[in-house]
C-alpha cells in the first residue's frame, strides 16, 4: 500500500458538514483473514465440489489463503436464494424504502467501523492504491450529457414512421447521429422521411437510410466498429443476434423492443363492456401485428361466458377490407410468411383443443386478409397461449382467483405490456404492481403517450424508448470534477 497510513494522506473533510476529517487508518500490521467461504442466504456455505482456490499477495506473491471455488451448482445455489429473496411479498419487497435506507447507512457505518480491515484486505489482495479523494467544499463537480455519437437502427414493417420517428427523433434530440435500416417489406416510408430530412435543412450525414435485409445491412449495423450504439425493434430471436454482435464487436450499447404474449386480465367488477372494446382493440389494431397485441385475455369466471358472448359479437361486426378505405378497420396481414404463420397457429389453437368461436380462416378472394379471431376455453399450455401470433387472433382464459390469474399472466418469457379491468382502485394498483411488464394499463389499451416510457422486462427487451428515460439511451453522462483554489 503506497501512500496510506498518515493522516496527510488521509480524507480531508469528507463529511461534508464541517466536521474535523476522520482520521486515515493506521495498517493493520497481521491481517486476520476472517471469510473464505460462498456467501448464499446470508450464509457461509463450502464449494458444492469441495474445491478451492489460493489468494495471493501481489506485492510479496505469498499465499494469503485459501477460499471456496465456486462452480456452476454454487451459483445455481446463489441464483435460487437471490430469486426468493426478491418474490414479491418477500421482506425485502415488502420492506419500505427508509426500511431500506436504515439498512444502507448501517452497512456504511459497519464499513467505516471496519475500515482498517477492508483498506487492508483490499490492498493485500489487488494492486490497489489507497488514494482517496472525495468531493468536498474545495472540489465543485457537474456533469455534461453528450451524444453518445453514431447510433445505428434496426426497425420492423409493422409500423414503419412510428418506429423511424422513436428512433430518429430521441437520437437527433440528444446531438447525435443516425444509420438506419428500415424493414425490408417496408422501405418507403423511411426513405420519405430521409428526403424531408434534407428538406428541412438538416447537415448532410446527420440521417442516412440505409434499406435491405436483416443478415446483410442489419448485421452489418450490429457489429459495426463505428457505430456506438443501437437500437432496434422486432422479435426476440433477432435481438438476441444484435446483442451478440454488439458485445463481440465494440460493445456498443443496445436497447432492444422485443415481443410480447401481453396479458389482460378482466375482473367481474369491471365495465364489461369497456373491457370486451378494450381487449378487442388491443387483439386486432393493425390486424394483430403489434409487440403490444392483447393475445391472452383472463377473465374472471363469473362473468367469462358473457365475455365471451360479447367479444364474439364485436368481433363480427369489423369490416375488412382494402386498409385505404375509410370505411374499413381491418387490413391485409404484411406478407406470405407472417399470414402462413398465423394460420398455422390458428391450425395448432383447433389441434390443441381451444374452441374456436369466430374467424379462424383467410378471406376467398385476393389478398393476404385473416378474419379476426376468437379462441376461447384456450389453456395456458397450448401454443396459442404461448407463442407470439403476431396476427388477429383473441384468445380468451377463464381464471378463479386474483392470485391465480397474476402467476398465469407472469408465466412467460416476455413482459412487454399487460392490462388490467376493474372499477377497484385498490386492485387494479396492487394488480399493476405484480405485472412484470413495461406498461401496465387500467381500464384501457395501447393508450401510448410520446411522455410515457414504453419497453419490456424479461425477453420483451432493454431500455427505454418516449419520454425522458428514452433520452437516458441517446446521452452519456460525463462527470467533471474541478479541484479549486478555495473553498466557495
Ligand atoms: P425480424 O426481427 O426478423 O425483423 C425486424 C428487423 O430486423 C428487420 O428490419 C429485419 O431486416 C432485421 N433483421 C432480421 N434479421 C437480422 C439480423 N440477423 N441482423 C440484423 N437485423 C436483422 O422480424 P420478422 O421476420 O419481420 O417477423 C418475425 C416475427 O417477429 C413476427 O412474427 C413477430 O412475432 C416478431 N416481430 C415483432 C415486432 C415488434 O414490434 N416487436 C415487429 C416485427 C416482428
Ligand atoms: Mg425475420
Amino acid at each position: 500500500m503506497a501512500q496510506n497510513g498518515t493522516t496527510e494522506n488521509g480524507v480531508t473533510g469528507a463529511n461534508g458538514d464541517g466536521s474535523p476529517p476522520m482520521p486515515f487508518p493506521q495498517p493493520v500490521k497481521v491481517q486476520e483473514i476472517r471469510h473464505t467461504k460462498i456467501f448464499i442466504n446470508n450464509e457461509w456455505h463450502t464449494s458444492l465440489k469441495g474445491k478451492t482456490f489460493q489468494t495471493f499477495n501481489p506485492a510479496t506473491g505469498v499465499q494469503i489463503c485459501e477460499v471456496e471455488e465456486a462452480d456452476k451448482a454454487d451459483v445455481d445455489k446463489a441464483v435460487k436464494a437471490a430469486r426468493a429473496a426478491c418474490q414479491r411479498g418477500s421482506p425485502w419487497r415488502r420492506m419500505d424504502v427508509s426500511s431500506r435506507g436504515r439498512l444502507l447507512h448501517k452497512l456504511a457505518d459497519l464499513m467505516e467501523r471496519d475500515r482498517a480491515l477492508l483498506a487492508v484486505s483490499c490492498g493485500c489482495n489487488a494492486s490497489c492504491c489507497c488514494v482517496v479523494a472525495s468531493p468536498d467544499d474545495t472540489f465543485m463537480c457537474f456533469t455534461r450529457h453528450e451524444p453518445v455519437g453514431v447510433c445505428g437502427a434496426i426497425i420492423p414493417w409493422n409500423f414503419p414512421l412510428l418506429m423511424f420517428m422513436w428512433k430518429v427523433a430521441p437520437a437527433l434530440c440528444c446531438g447525435n447521429t443516425v444509420v438506419i435500416k428500415p424493414a425490408e417489406q417496408t422501405p418507403l416510408t423511411a426513405l420519405h422521411v430521409g428526403s424531408l430530412i434534407k428538406e428541412a435543412g438538416f447537415p448532410p450525414g446527420v440521417v442516412n437510410i440505409v434499406p435491405g435485409f436483416g443478415p446483410t445491412a442489419g448485421a452489418a449495423i450490429a457489429s459495426h466498429m463505428g457505430i456506438d450504439k443501437v437500437a432496434f425493434t422486432g422479435s426476440t430471436k433477432v435481438g438476441q443476434l444484435i446483442k451478440e454482435a454488439a458485445a463481440k464487436s465494440n460493445l456498443k450499447r443496445v436497447t432492444l423492443e422485443l415481443g410480447g404474449k401481453n396479458p389482460c386480465i378482466v375482473f367481474a367488477d369491471s365495465d364489461l363492456q369497456l373491457a370486451v372494446e378494450e381487449t378487442q382493440k388491443g387483439a386486432f389494431f393493425n390486424q394483430g401485428q403489434c409487440c403490444t397485441a392483447a393475445s391472452r385475455v383472463f377473465v374472471e369466471e363469473q362473468v367469462y361466458e358473457e365475455f365471451v358472448r360479447h367479444s364474439v359479437e364485436s368481433a363480427k361486426t369489423i369490416v375488412i377490407g382494402d386498409p385505404l378505405d375509410p370505411r374499413t378497420s381491418h387490413g391485409p396481414q404484411i406478407d406470405q410468411k407472417q399470414f402462413d404463420k398465423i394460420l398455422e397457429l390458428i391450425d395448432s389453437g383447433k389441434k390443441e383443443g381451444a374452441k374456436l368461436e369466430c374467424g379462424g380462416v383467410a378471406m376467398e378472394d385476393t389478398g393476404l386478409y385473416i378474419q379476426p379471431t376468437v379462441f376461447s376455453h384456450v389453456k395456458d399450455h397450448m401454443r396459442i397461449a404461448k407463442e407470439e401470433i403476431f396476427g388477429p387472433v383473441q384468445c380468451i382464459f377463464r381464471f378463479k382467483s386474483q392470485q391465480e390469474a397474476i402467476e398465469r399472466a407472469n408465466s412467460t418469457e416476455y413482459g412487454l405490456a399487460s392490462a388490467v379491468f376493474t372499477r377497484n382502485l385498490d386492485r387494479a394498483l396492487s394488480v399493476s404492481a405484480a405485472l412484470e411488464t413495461g406498461t401496465v394499463w387500467v381500464n384501457c389499451y395501447n393508450a401510448l403517450h410520446a411522455q410515457a416510457p414504453f419497453g419490456g422486462y424479461k425477453m420483451s427487451g432493454n431500455g427505454r424508448e418516449l419520454g425522458e428515460y428514452a433520452l437516458a439511451e441517446y446521452s452519456e453522462v460525463k462527470a467533471v470534477t474541478i479541484k479549486l483554489t478555495e473553498a466557495l
